[in-house]
């Protein structure tokens, strides 16, 4: 993959328009309430937990602790205080990164306001990367999201590198194969260094296989919400999803269930999660 220049818009208006009446409805019959209870609290929101087992890893990023969180959709279902427990449950871990692999909202980017409280909350001493979802790009004001995050880099097409006891790991970020105007993954990688560990960031795992065969330890993205209802005639509406966990030669891809929920406070098969990802050196 290197850049590809990409027509925007995906989101089907009718789809969108019948998830905003659909939520306006179960909001009104206490559907944010019945979320947080069923979805979110402790004893309810799953903690995965993988590994990515990385050739020649060194020494010094064994057991190297990365928090995934995506797919959040603050708004109706989401809002302030929501997130505490989620939060508490990542301080607990103890991550070296933070990852939030997009979908801060769903209709419209204010909505963000809604869990940036929370999200100020999060701390990880090697800094929380995020890249945009294919909701986030909606009225074209990402730079809204990102302002509320003020704790948060963006990944925009771009890298950061990250040091711990003198071994380097680097997030690339990319835009959202849908959604965004230039996907580059050419330009995401430009700040790489020969041995750098890369973890890709990528909202939706459409694109894992060709940044797979670039190379890299493993692609974090979210999207699909597993289904969110995931049961047999509902499962073509949706994203499609890969799976939550595939190897692509000797790169893990990394599909979160997500957190929050579109147009129905509910998820069926598909709990609300966590992905604790932990690198470990592969042994042949
Ligand atoms: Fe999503
Ligand atoms: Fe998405």
């Amino acid at each position: 993959m290197g850049s590809v220049r990409q027509t925007p818009r995906r989101h089907s208006h009718f789809r969108l328009g019948a998830a905003r009446f659909a939520e306006r409805v179960c909001s009104a019959l206490g559907g944010r309430a019945f979320y947080r209870s069923r979805y979110l609290a402790a004893g309810r929101l799953v903690v995965r937990t993988e590994t990515a087992r990385v050739p020649r890893l060194p020494a010094a990023l064994e057991g190297f602790c990365i928090v995934q969180i995506s797919d959040l959709h603050g708004g109706s279902f989401l809002g302030p205080g929501d997130l505490a427990h989620l939060v508490d449950t990542v301080d607990a871990l103890a991550p070296d990164v933070i990852a939030l692999t997009g979908d801060f909202v769903t209709h419209d980017a204010r909505e963000v306001e809604r869990v940036a409280g929370d999200l100020a909350r999060l701390r990880a001493p090697l800094g929380v990367y995020a890249v945009f979802g294919n909701h986030d790009y909606r009225g074209r004001e990402e730079a809204l999201i990102a302002a509320a995050l003020p704790g948060v880099c963006f990944l925009r097409n771009a890298s950061a590198r990250v040091q711990r006891d003198g071994a380097s790991v680097a997030f690339v970020g990319v835009e959202d194969l849908e959604e965004g105007r230039v996907v580059d993954l050419d330009l995401a990688r430009a700040g790489l260094a020969p041995g750098d560990v890369e973890i890709v960031l990528c909202h939706n795992p459409l694109g894992a296989r060709a940044i797979a065969r670039a190379g890299c330890a493993a692609i974090l993205s979210g999207h699909t919400h597993a289904g969110q209802i995931d049961l047999p005639f509902l499962r073509r509406l949706g994203p499609k999803h890969p799976g939550l966990r595939l190897l692509l030669g000797d790169t893990l891809l990394v599909t979160s269930r997500g957190v929050g929920a579109v147009g129905v406070p509910l998820r069926i098969g598909a709990p609300a999660e966590i992905v604790v990802v932990r690198l470990a050196r592969r042994v042949d």
